[in-house]
């Protein structure tokens, strides 16, 4: 037969042949694009073909070899695809499965993110217990006992006669490292606190925060409002606008509430700030001089200032969780909403 067309013939067998079965597989390499295939035996014969039909005739064979092998190619993968995966042979380059390995917590990654914060301008971590005696929670921090103020922090008892309680709230570590350690302190307190309060989507019975304290010589006010506009503007961005509003607590004096300009609407008005464009973020004020006196300091010598915030609040601005039960339910769903989130700090 002529060259060119065994060539042809080639090709409409090649097209034609079954390749549903490994045996055809095996059976169309034989026959085909084998070593000893019909194909490689053509290419053996080229050199005899006259010179001036060399260039067309090799084209036509290259254009039956790449369509050949191509229907190969793909019939073997389509056999593979459908082989139960147990007898495929274990391919070892692959990407393992991923397995869901967990996330941080939301309010644990708002925490690091504040104390990164404060570490980066000297701030070290307090920690104490969140079971705690009357002293450390009340007594010390200037409140006497049956002094209305303690209505504010409605406390869960744990013995009879109410010397022990759930701490409600982490001023308790400022007596506690004021008590073991000499100024300058430069503290800042994460931990969770107790409130005997109904559970609803504003409120919990039990809540996070973070106090810091700062115990030197020459102290001022203005060194307080410096260190926590520094820290709002960190934590929220540049484009934040924040005011003092005096305030009363009695471990200090003077006492203020820091607000934020509402990061949910703006400051235009929204549900989260109640529609007056502030969202108050912490209670602060210069540490009261019967304080230091408690712990043994001479408020002569020594100023300081303390501040305090819920973990909750800054999370709820920052991610706008509308409801502070969801971040003690547990529930997956919002849970994983936080894993690909990049935290600072
Ligand atoms: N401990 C106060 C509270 O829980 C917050 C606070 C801390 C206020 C430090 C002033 C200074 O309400």
């Amino acid at each position: 037969m002529e060259f060119e067309a065994r060539i042809q013939a080639l090709l409409a067998q090649a097209q034609a042949a079954p390749l549903a079965t490994q045996a055809e597989l095996e059976d169309y390499k034989r026959r085909f694009t084998g070593k000893k295939g019909a194909i490689a035996e053509l290419f053996a014969t080229l050199k005899e073909v006259p010179a001036d039909q060399k260039a067309a005739l090799g084209q036509a064979l290259n254009h039956l070899k790449t369509q050949a092998e191509a229907r190969y190619a793909e019939a073997e993968a389509l056999l593979k695809a459908q082989q139960p995966l147990a007898d495929q042979p274990a391919d070892l380059t692959l990407p393992g499965t991923l397995r869901h390995t967990g996330g941080r917590h939301p309010l644990r990654r708002v925490e690091r993110q504040i104390v990164g914060i404060f570490q980066r301008i000297g701030f070290s971590v307090a920690d104490g217990p969140e079971v705690e005696d009357d002293w450390h929670n009340f007594g010390a921090l200037n409140f006497p006992p049956e002094h209305p103020a303690r209505d504010m922090q409605d406390t869960f008892f744990v013995t009879e006669d109410k010397s022990w309680l759930l701490r409600t709230h982490t001023s308790t570590v400022q007596i506690r490292a004021m008590e073991a350690q000499q100024p300058p302190l430069r503290l800042l307190m994460p931990g969770r606190v107790y409130r005997n309060e109904a559970i609803s989507a504003r409120a919990h019975c039990f809540f996070h925060q973070i106090e810091g304290l700062v115990v030197d010589e020459g102290i001022s006010f203005a060194d307080m409002k410096q260190t926590l506009t520094y820290f709002v503007t960190q934590l929220f961005g540049p484009g934040v606008q924040t005011r003092l509003r005096p305030s009363y607590f009695p471990f200090t004096e003077i006492s203020a509430e820091m607000d934020v300009s509402c990061r949910v609407c703006g400051g235009a008005g929204c549900t989260v700030c109640k529609h007056s464009g502030w969202v108050e973020i912490l209670g602060c004020g210069m540490v009261d001089p019967q304080v230091l006196r408690n712990v043994g300091l001479d408020p002569e010598r020594y100023s300081g200032f303390a501040f305090g915030m819920g973990v909750e609040r800054c999370a709820q601005l920052l991610y706008r969780v509308p409801d502070l039960r969801l971040y003690s339910q547990n529930d997956l769903r919002f849970l994983q909403q936080f894993d690909q989130l990049s935290v600072s700090g």
